[in-house]
């Protein structure tokens, strides 16, 4: 079997160990194992590595993309259970690109109460700033959130940023933004892939307003930066309208 990880090999049935040693065989039977077993029983990501040279279409991953969309309001109601939310986090994580694969991300997942939590922390900060005249919005965008099962905050450790920024000084400057990149398509895998199990989901920034309590409360090291937080929970609702400016405004080809 080529490269298959061994977390991979416990997963998949027999049948199909034995028929990785053959790529187009293992994309069948994994096709098979895919149709006939349920998401909550099987492993995110657990294409094995020779499944890259199968046919797979990426319409299969643009279908991907063009499902996720931004959702608010979220309900309470969860389609899958936490620790599957937690897999699939933890797999986006461990198999997300970074520059020199120096694993800048962090993440830590907030449900319920402590969720909750985290949205009344936001509120008091804000009620302390926001103009009274404002508040209306405000508050009831904070309303909103809370009212959602749970928020994925994504960091990026300045630890890592200032340990590559030493180790090779030529970059120095790009690794910041490098793992901002790397931040960034997390968050996409992310909220892709908690969409593609049926929830829905909206991106929020209230960085760097909550950094101190976050760092408090759910003691996260302070080289911890918090860059975003994903609110997700159980759809309510269709997503809105969304504008399209034309693709040839936006792309060039050479020499096709
Ligand atoms: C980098 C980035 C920052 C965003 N920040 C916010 C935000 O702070 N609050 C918010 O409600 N949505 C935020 N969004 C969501 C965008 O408004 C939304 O993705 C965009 O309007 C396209 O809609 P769609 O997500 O339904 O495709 C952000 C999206 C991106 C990619």
């Amino acid at each position: 079997m080529q490269r298959v990880t061994t977390s991979i090999a416990r997963a998949l049935p027999s049948s199909i160990q034995t028929a990785s040693s053959k790529p187009h065989r293992a994309a069948a039977a994994l096709r098979v194992f895919r149709q006939t077993t349920p998401s909550c029983a099987r492993s995110f990501a657990t294409t094995p590595a020779t499944m890259s040279a199968t046919p797979i279409s990426a319409n299969a991953v643009l279908d991907l993309l063009k499902n996720r969309r931004t959702y608010y309001p979220l309900s309470k109601d969860l389609p899958i259970t936490p620790a599957r939310i937690e897999e699939i986090v933890k797999e986006a994580l461990q198999h997300v690109p970074s520059s020199f694969n120096s694993q800048s991300n962090r993440v830590v997942v907030l449900f319920g109460a402590e969720h909750e939590k985290l949205w009344d922390f936001t509120t008091e900060t804000l009620k302390a700033i926001v103009p009274a005249e404002a508040w209306a919005s405000t508050g009831g965008k904070m309303a909103m959130f809370k009212a959602a099962a749970g928020t994925v905050l994504f960091f990026e450790d300045q630890a890592v940023v200032e340990g590559m920024q030493a180790k090779f000084a030529l970059y120095a400057d790009r690794f910041p933004v490098w793992a901002g990149h790397s931040d960034a398509m997390l968050q996409h895998t992310v909220w892709t892939a908690l969409e593609a199990e049926g929830l829905g989901a909206n991106l929020q920034h209230y960085n760097p307003l909550v950094d101190a309590k976050i760092v408090e409360e759910w003691k996260v090291p302070a080289t911890w930066k918090l860059a975003a937080q994903l609110v997700f929970g159980g759809k309510t609702g269709e997503a809105g309208e969304k504008a399209f400016n034309p693709v040839e405004e936006k792309f060039k080809s050479f020499g096709a």
